[in-house]
């Protein structure tokens, strides 16, 4: 079976199952790339400064390291790598408590991103041979704490960056919309632009990108990057960014039947249903370093403004009604940009979204109906989504 029919496979078994049967499934699909096993000799000096060449470090690339991994995108992200890299090939690690379901599911380690010896240790005991970075304060808890933000979004990307240099590791750093800012065209925003971010968060984003770059320019660590809009998930919950709002309005419609905005009614901003995020990773990480001409990449899937959401969600529940009372991220949203130009994306490596925001209201109001005890009525069958329908 192919790469991408493989992968297509994964996305079907996650939509058509339970996330429990998971586990369950996980070895059927088990494959290790072999282009990723080995990696070319390094000339290394040793601490008392004497030249060797390092044997070539065998980790297998199949075996991944994630930062920050109970936030929204981690756990979902570690699920579909697991099935495609086996359950043990997957570390999920972070500083908060693991649910028991996350224990249950695979391997999770403590690992402080601002603690470089330990991350060492676990590269070291683990054979990891990727790392997928998401540790990060967001845009808005970024403003909150700029001193921790500054900690975790830079000194912690010092320490994987250092990671990736030391055991030749390949390394995925998702970048953000907050990486551009007022100065940079906002509809559409292309690859390459000004980006004047004005957010702490932007700001370290920023220099995620160029970091990544120069480090794959002079060390040769095949760093990758991609600027995501903002994410939109039923079975994890946001953690603190200015797109917040697109995944709150959703339990409020099936709760209160009420919203109340932090954004104006007309602020237009990139999102992306979850599973359209988790794939274009898994994909991103699958293409030949040859063919990406770029490090650094936007994707996109849908552009819409709260009322706009708010219309689409009035069609399956007529009564739900919005208010807005716009706040400091009010400020934020208005520096950001509009729509994404991903079109480098889908040129390179044929990166294309599944979802626009019809089919996204309808999937989240679906998977989130049964966890209010909601009858099936809220979500009429004519409105029922079928995620595989479209791959
Ligand atoms: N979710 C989105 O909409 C979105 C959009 C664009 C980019 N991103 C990027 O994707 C990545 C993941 O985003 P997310 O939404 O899952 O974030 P999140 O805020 O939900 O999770 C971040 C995780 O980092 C962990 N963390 C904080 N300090 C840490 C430390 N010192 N050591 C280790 N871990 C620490 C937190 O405990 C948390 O679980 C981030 O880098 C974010 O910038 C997310």
């Amino acid at each position: 079976m192919s790469a991408g029919m493989m992968r297509k496979a994964t996305f079907q078994l996650i939509s058509t199952f339970d996330r429990k049967a998971v586990p369950l499934l996980s070895g059927a699909i088990f494959r290790v790339p072999q282009h990723r096993c080995m990696h070319g000799d390094a000339e290394k000096k040793s601490s008392l400064g004497i030249a060797f060449t390092q044997k070539a470090s065998n980790f297998d690339q199949a075996r991944v390291l994630i930062t920050g991994g109970l936030g929204q995108l981690g756990t979902g992200l570690a699920q579909v790598l697991r099935m495609e890299y086996g359950p043990q090939n997957v570390v999920l690690s972070d500083i908060v408590c693991p649910s028991r379901q996350v224990i249950e599911t695979g391997p999770f380690l403590y690992a402080d991103i601002l603690d470089y010896n330990n991350l060492r240790e676990i590269v070291v005991n683990e054979r990891i041979g990727t790392i997928v970075h998401f540790s990060a304060l967001l845009s808005a808890v970024g403003e909150q704490n700029v001193p921790l933000a500054l900690k975790v979004n830079i000194e912690g990307l010092h320490n994987v960056l250092e990671l990736a240099h030391r055991f030749n590791l390949r390394l995925f750093i998702p970048s953000t919309i907050g990486a551009f800012g007022p100065s940079s065209p906002r509809n559409p925003t292309p690859d390459v632009t000004i980006q004047r971010p004005e957010t702490i968060y932007g700001v370290s984003k920023v220099h995620a990108e160029l970091m990544g770059e120069y480090y794959h320019h002079r060390f040769g660590i095949d760093f990758r990057s991609l600027r995501l809009p903002g994410i939109i998930s039923a079975d994890t919950n946001p953690g603190g960014g200015t797109t917040d709002y697109a995944v709150q309005i959703f339990h409020d419609a099936l709760t209160t039947g009420h919203h109340t905005c932090y954004l104006r009614p007309d602020t237009r901003l990139p999102m992306m249903y979850i599973h359209d995020c988790l794939r274009a990773i898994m994909e991103f990480l699958d293409i030949p370093e040859q063919s990406l001409r770029q490090r650094t990449y936007n994707i996109q899937a849908m552009s819409f403004t709260p009322a706009e959401l708010t219309q689409e969600i009035q069609k399956v529940i007529p009564e739900f009604t919005i208010s807005y009372s716009p706040d400091m991220r009010q400020q934020i949203a208005d520096s950001w940009p509009q729509v994404l130009d991903d079109s480098n994306a889908r040129q390179d490596w044929h990166w294309q979204h599944h979802y626009d925001l019809q089919q996204l209201v309808k999937v989240m109001l679906e998977k989130l109906a049964p966890k209010y005890k909601i009858p099936e009525k809220i979500v009429p069958d004519e409105h029922k989504v079928v995620a595989t329908q479209r791959t």
